[in-house]
């Protein structure tokens, strides 16, 4: 991959690329990218655990309020539910499993996956067929093949807004400018400071009321702004649920984070320098939220809710269910509980982890994922 990036750097005009290339290489490249090659990458042998990793309840959890938007929404007779980034196709996997006790609700639906990655297409199919419910399936490279026509249903995704690429950018004594890599004299990629690319404004953070201390870098999250415009266009009725760690935009760019979230994940190690292990290591930044309901509001998508994934999955029910479980003679419920814990906790993904609902159509209805501890008012 180094290779790779080293002769995009030596081919382009400046002798440099714009940080969002080198990421988008880095993860993306179809041939060298770190998702795009074979690899563990995510559970415990991998870079980084996610919460359908650690527990079918999650996924089942996620079905439970899939089943009563439907409801809501009157029962239609076609419901689509579509994954985006599935990764190992776990969540997708536990809420088809959970859907076909519901028979008119699994009559209904039919599930599409949009993936990037053939590497985990290939695990997906394995997994999904394997739990007899990959005739209900099928797949897709970008969201475009997925919601052609429209859809009407549930846009969801766990840990993708994350992955995608972002801008660098860096407050200067001049302004804004946007962090690009280059070669130094050795042949190490390093940083430099470049303009702005031509689709982020000068004003894009004094516009939005944020005052970044000189010597700031940061992330603007382009790509996913995007994707939550493209989204919400195509969604005719239904909702797009967004779970990953992420923040409002005042505490996602508060005056203690001048070092911004990018961080890459190697064997479950944080390593801070983003243009370390290129094509090894997951790349990520955390999601400003309150970008992607702006966004998503552009796209006539409304908020139906916003709140912490702890109080999401308690308000869907998960110690309830941890309780009922827990009668069930001969139950070691032991691992449960610290999976549990994980997920709830705020030392764990508890609280990082925040669950965003936009939706049409939907009316004022409350969701059950959202009924303790909504906290829209902070957006
Ligand atoms: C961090 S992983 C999360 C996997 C899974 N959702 C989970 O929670 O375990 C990100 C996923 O998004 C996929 N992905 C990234 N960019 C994508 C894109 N533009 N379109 C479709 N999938 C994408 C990756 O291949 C991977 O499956």
């Amino acid at each position: 991959m180094k290779t790779v990036l080293k002769q995009l750097i030596k081919d382009s005009d400046s002798s440099s690329i714009p940080f969002i290339k080198f990421m988008e290489e880095a993860l993306y490249n179809p041939h060298k990218g770190y998702y795009m090659t074979a690899g563990k990458r995510l559970g415990p042998g991998g870079d980084f655990v996610t919460a359908p990793e650690l527990t079918s309840l999650f996924g089942e959890l996620l079905a439970l309020q899939m089943i009563e938007l439907w409801q809501f929404m009157g029962s239609p007779t076609k419901f689509k539910l579509i994954e985006m980034g599935p990764g190992s196709g776990r969540l997708a996997y536990d809420i088809l499993r959970t859907a076909k006790q519901f028979k008119n609700f699994y009559a209904a639906i039919s599930c599409e996956l949009v993936e990037i990655s053939q590497d985990f297409v290939q695990r997906q199919k394995k997994l999904l067929k394997k739990g007899g419910v990959h005739k209900k399936v099928c797949w897709h490279s970008d969201i475009d093949g997925a919601l052609d026509g429209g859809v009407i249903g549930v846009i969801f995704a766990n840990e993708f807004l994350d992955a995608l690429p972002v801008h660098l950018v860096e407050q200067t004594a001049n302004g804004l400018g946007e962090v690009g890599v280059k070669l130094d004299a050795d042949g190490n990629f390093v940083t430099e400071i470049l303009p702005l690319s031509k689709n982020i404004h000068g004003d894009y953070f004094s516009s939005r009321g944020i005052t970044l201390a000189t010597g700031t870098r940061t992330e603007i999250a382009m790509p996913a702004q995007n994707w939550i415009k493209k989204a919400g266009e195509l969604l005719q009725e239904g909702m797009v649920l967004l779970i990953d760690y992420g923040h409002t935009q005042k505490d996602y760019y508060a005056p203690v984070r001048t070092n911004g979230t990018l961080a890459g994940h190697l064997q479950h190690v944080r390593i801070d320098d983003p243009l370390a292990n290129p094509g090894e290591m997951d790349l990520t930044a955390h999601v400003d939220f309150s970008a992607i309901l702006a966004a998503g509001r552009e796209a006539d998508l409304e908020l139906l809710g916003y709140t912490t994934q702890g109080w999401f999955l308690m308000g869907l029910g998960i110690l309830e269910r941890l309780e009922i479980l827990s009668k069930v003679a001969g139950t070691d419920t032991g691992p449960l509980k610290e999976a549990i814990k994980r997920l709830i906790m705020p030392e764990g993904m508890g609280e990082t982890f925040k669950v965003m609902a936009l939706g049409k159509g939907i009316g004022n209805q409350q969701l059950s994922g959202f009924r303790l501890n909504e906290q829209s008012k902070r957006l």
